[in-house]
């Protein structure tokens, strides 16, 4: 528990209690500590395995199995690109590999400088906008090749002017 501050501590306890009269807990848990901190390190998995039992073993299976858990954070920017059927029969595949070769990084990495993170969703239920791109919950739609260079641009000007 090296890096976690006492409140931080205190936080994370707090979580496992909501859930403390659930049978099985633990997946609410994470989902809350993932959603509160975005991402559940080895140090708050120690915390939810000392306030409820549950072997770190088996909290660290459940992390890494699920995509939607992380063990580092994500970047600034998560970009979430569909790969869902309608989305992948209008080219999602190429913009999710446009996108890792302009950042440098696979699905599910983030940028060394924490900007960006790429994420592959399946369905997000925008399929008449395929292919659909998120960022932060933003929606692009029917991303071509061609409007990934300029969408991130876009984020890096930001961060430029910022
Ligand atoms: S398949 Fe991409 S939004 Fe439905």
């Amino acid at each position: 528990m090296a890096h976690l501050n006492e409140a931080a501590t205190e936080q994370i306890k707090a979580i496992c209690d909501r859930y403390k009269d659930e049978k099985t807990p633990l997946m609410m848990i994470l989902s809350d500590i993932q959603r509160e901190y975005g991402y559940i390190p080895l140090e708050v998995q120690e915390v939810v395995s000392d306030k409820t039992g549950i072997s770190v073993a088996e909290i660290y299976g459940v992390v890494t199995f699920y995509s939607f858990f992380s063990l580092v954070p994500n970047g600034k920017y998560v970009i979430g690109c569909c790969l869902g059927t309608a989305c992948y029969v209008k080219g999602a595949q190429q913009v999710i590999d446009k996108f890792s070769e302009i950042l440098g990084i696979k699905a599910g990495e983030t940028t060394s400088d924490g900007l960006f993170t790429i994420d592959a969703l399946r369905c997000i239920g925008a399929c008449a906008l395929a292919p659909a791109v998120t960022i932060n919950g933003k929606i692009y739609p029917r991303v071509t090749v061609k409007d990934v260079e300029k969408i991130v641009a876009e984020y890096k000007s930001k961060e430029a002017e910022a």
